[in-house]
């Protein structure tokens, strides 16, 4: 078949990832979609079972780091189009390992880059590359104001260091070499398919085995908060619609405190589990903060809903509610990914706090 456009997705294979290639395969049949993954702890192919037998759809196991065969690759195939998503993610392992974010979130997106501009060389028309990043970028919020696409940025975390460096590389590739980019900087992501080292699953797992709640700190740090669905469907809009050179913020205009938002997930666990109302609140313990805790993340997504007429679909409590079920219904994900190295890591993680 000819197809329309080969688009190169990375970092498929996790969360965000999962959901983008999903929607594009099934959405656009006369897209060939090629998804790169080195399969790192947080990426598992068994996200993406129902997509293999799709025509359009292909998987390459391979390191964005590793410059000569990200090369050779988009020497081979020619892509079109890369939209950008393989990272390390987790602030915490940042804090940890922080010469690793460097690795794969600066180096990693310059070979991209790099690859982009060569086979491109200079015919940049019907071309795009797309790069996925946070709004972490922009720092902390005190209890006023939202980050807009024209905050200054100002990372605090290794994590959100290593992706402001990844988003000025691509502003520089475009100013410099014409390179086709735009940018989108979302807030936190919640869903199917979220390893469980983040707040959301990882709660959901410890409250169904009865194991402690580490909250950091006092719980007082806000997040803004969307349902995966939506920002993978702004993702697709940007893509298409976009001017080049532009960046679009993608918020939920969904802010809770940890602690109020982690009340409401044991009320809904209670409810799922059968449990006396207020059991899993029990578990909840306070715990030493993460270092350099960013206290608040508020985005103002208005340029994406005037200019796209994008706007989020579901309610928190809806969205949560079903991101529940997901989990108890997919318990056989969830302990395939927590078994291994997944307890070294918890351990290691939890036991100093
Ligand atoms: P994730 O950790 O679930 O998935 C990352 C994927 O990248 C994994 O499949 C992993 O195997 C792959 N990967 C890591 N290093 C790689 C390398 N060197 N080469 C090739 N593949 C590699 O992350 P996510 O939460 O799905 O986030 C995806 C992107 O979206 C990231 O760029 C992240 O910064 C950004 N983002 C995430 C959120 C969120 O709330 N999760 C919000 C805004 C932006
Ligand atoms: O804002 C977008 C970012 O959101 C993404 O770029 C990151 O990839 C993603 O991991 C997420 O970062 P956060 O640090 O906000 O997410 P996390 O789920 O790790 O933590 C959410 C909040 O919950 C944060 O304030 C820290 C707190 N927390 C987290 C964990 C894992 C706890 O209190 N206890 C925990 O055990």
């Amino acid at each position: 078949m000819d197809y329309k456009k080969k688009i190169l997705i990375t970092g498929g294979a996790g969360f965000i990832g999962s959901h983008l290639v999903r929607l594009f395969v099934n959405k656009y049949p006369n897209y060939q979609i090629v998804n790169l993954d080195v399969l790192t702890y947080a990426g598992n192919l068994a996200n993406l079972t129902d997509l293999e037998k799709k025509s359009n759809y292909s998987f390459v196991k391979m390191d964005i780091v590793d410059a000569s065969s990200i090369q050779e690759l988009f020497e081979t195939e020619q892509f079109t189009d890369v939209i950008h998503l393989a990272a390390e993610s987790h602030v915490d392992r940042s804090i940890t390992n922080p010469t690793e974010f460097v690795m794969t979130n600066v180096i990693g997106t310059v070979n991209l880059l790099n690859s982009a501009k060569h086979i491109w060389n200079d015919h940049f028309e019907g071309k795009r590359f797309y790069h996925v990043s946070t709004d972490e970028v922009y720092g902390s919020l005190g209890n006023t104001g939202m980050f807009e696409e024209t905050t200054a940025y100002d990372p605090h975390s290794p994590y959100s260091a290593s992706k402001a460096s990844s988003d000025h590389f691509v502003r520089a590739y475009f100013d410099t070499y014409g390179l086709p980019s735009v940018i989108s900087n979302c807030s936190n992501n919640y869903g199917s398919y979220q390893f469980p080292e983040k707040l959301i699953p990882l709660f959901i797992n410890n409250i169904q085995n009865n194991k402690a709640l580490p909250v950091y700190g006092k719980g007082e740090n806000i997040r803004d908060w969307l349902w995966v669905e939506d920002h993978v469907r702004a993702i697709d809009l940007i893509f298409h619609q976009a001017e080049l050179g532009t960046t679009y913020n993608i918020g939920g205009h969904n802010e809770w405190t940890n602690i109020d938002l982690i009340k409401l997930l044991c009320e809904i666990m209670d409810k799922k589990l059968n449990r006396k109302t207020g059991e899993s609140e029990q578990l909840i313990t306070y715990v030493k903060d993460r270092a350099g805790h960013d206290l608040r993340y508020a985005i103002d997504s208005s340029k994406l809903q005037k200019d796209l007429g994008w706007k989020p679909s579901l309610q928190f409590e809806e969205g949560l509610t079903k991101t529940v079920e997901w989990y108890l219904e997919n318990s056989e994900w969830l302990n395939s990914v927590t078994s291994g190295d997944y307890q070294k890591y918890y351990n290691e993680q939890y036991q100093k706090r």
